[in-house]
């Protein structure tokens, strides 16, 4: 008996799905369908959106936090919601080895939250401010502005009530795109109640649809059933025309959100933000309460997607078995935001590009470069080489393709004699300074190119 259990169970545990390698077939160079390389090219643009979002988030209190890419999947079922696209269609879940049924974040509030309750950051100075750079992984159709991974940047205010917050966490995430130089974008903002009204909302809803079900996408019969908020959601074209006419949730607010709510769009005016009240925004996420804002571009290819999106999600902690802990936060897609820079032309810094060209020539030559190169980048002078090829003209070649101003050029006779020879690339004149001297002389020269 016992034995035919530990074989039933052994049966269980190897139970994977089976892979095959077609010997004969060389394996394919490609990336995973909806993920890709984020080339040099390309990774300027994401230093230069990081570094200036950095410098804001660092600027209002958030300080850096990297949660791990893979969780429990519990995790997210509990938080983002077991009814909503994410978690039903969109994780990339599997069993570990030890059978642990784990997924590849979505998303990282969810993970934020969690390392809120398993680091006890109750008891650090309230409220805990914290922003995160990363990777998330959701299986969308991949598409213009839908990747299956993509980047976040993030902050997360976790401990406050306070309208204010709202309204402050809304004006980072909007000076974060001014910083970075995009202009026309307007914010989407609504409030879809608390665990107090927002159950009256949700029935006022569902009376609306009962008659209508044979007019809404199979989805929206889904959605009627088990997440009717996200009825609000849908983009199919006979589904609009029905929300269109649907109760709004701002209509039904207790006095609590009410009140809430107003006073954000009061600090909002004050700081002159341009937003809009969208009473259909609900957002995609089950863990919202009270207020929820996207940011999008007002024209263009990409009007209407969001770059960016947040909330407050006052029940969150409860729900994963914290205390009370009121909180909201924001994240800015970076594939979205580069594929808006590009479209409203904005420019980034070139790559490296070296000002001085470091060539040599013979084996204690080489042998002395490797130190000169050091100082020079030490004393940052932007510096290129080529150290691997062998004659001077390849060399110089390879500095004329850089465009470099100066070119250092170190023989066999220039390293016995402990000088180097500085040659200027436009007029191909030369002059030999000791080797103590190179570093003054180029920055002297480069002065006055
Ligand atoms: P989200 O709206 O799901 O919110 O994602 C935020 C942003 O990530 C979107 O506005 C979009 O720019 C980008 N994004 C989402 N999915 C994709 C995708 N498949 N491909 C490319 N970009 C995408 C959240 O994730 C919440 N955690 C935001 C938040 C933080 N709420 C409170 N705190």
């Amino acid at each position: 008996m016992l034995r035919k259990k530990i074989i039933k169970n052994r049966k269980k545990l190897t139970d994977k799905p089976k892979i095959t390698i077609k010997k004969d077939i060389v394996a394919p160079l490609q990336t995973v369908k909806g993920m890709r390389d984020i080339l040099p090219e390309d990774w300027r643009y994401w230093d230069f959106i990081l570094e200036r979002a950095k410098k804001l988030c660092q600027a209002y209190g958030y300080r850096q936090i990297e949660t791990p890419i893979l969780e429990e999947t519990s995790l997210f079922s509990r938080s983002v919601g077991e009814a909503t696209d994410i978690v039903e269609k969109e994780m990339y879940s599997f069993y570990s080895k030890s059978r642990e049924n784990l997924s590849l974040r979505p998303e990282a509030t969810a993970g934020i939250a969690r390392a809120y309750l398993k680091n006890g950051m109750a008891n650090w100075p309230q409220p805990v401010k914290l922003f995160y750079f990363g990777a998330m992984f959701r299986y969308e159709k991949p598409q213009a502005g839908r990747h299956r991974e993509f980047w976040q940047i993030g902050y997360e205010t976790l401990n406050d009530p306070s309208s204010v917050l709202d309204a402050q966490v809304i004006q980072l995430a909007f000076k974060i795109f001014e910083k970075i130089g995009l202009k026309n974008l307007t914010i989407q903002i609504n409030s879809i109640g608390c665990p107090e009204c927002r159950p009256e909302y949700q029935k006022l809803l569902k009376d609306y649809y009962r008659n209508k079900t044979n007019r809404i996408c199979l989805n929206c019969r889904n959605r009627f059933a088990k997440n009717p908020l996200r009825l609000l959601d849908c983009k199919e074209e006979k589904c609009i025309q029905i929300i269109n006419g649907a109760p709004q949730s701002i209509d039904h607010l207790c006095s609590e959100c009410h009140n809430h709510f107003k006073e954000i769009l009061e600090y909002l005016d004050e700081l002159e933000l341009p937003y809009t009240l969208n009473p259909f925004l609900v957002r995609g996420l089950d863990y919202y309460t009270k207020t929820v804002f996207e940011i999008c571009p007002e024209t263009g290819p990409f009007a209407g997607l969001a770059l960016g999106g947040g909330g407050r999600y006052d029940e969150l902690i409860k729900i994963l078995g914290g205390e009370e802990t009121p909180s909201l936060g924001y994240s800015m897609g970076v594939e979205r935001t580069v594929q808006e820079m590009k479209n409203q032309n904005i420019s980034v810094p070139p790559l490296f590009t070296p000002k001085v060209f470091l060539t040599q020539l013979g084996e204690s030559a080489r042998k002395k470069s490797l130190k000169i190169f050091q100082d020079l980048t030490e004393a940052n002078i932007k510096t290129g080489e080529s150290f691997g090829r062998g004659s001077i003209k390849s060399q110089l070649k390879v500095a004329d393709k850089l465009g470099v101003k100066l070119a250092l050029i170190l023989g066999q006779k220039e390293a016995i004699d402990k000088v180097i020879i500085i040659r200027d690339m436009k007029t191909g004149m030369q002059e030999i300074v000791r080797l103590d001297k190179v570093i003054d002389e180029i920055k002297k020269r480069l002065k006055n190119i």
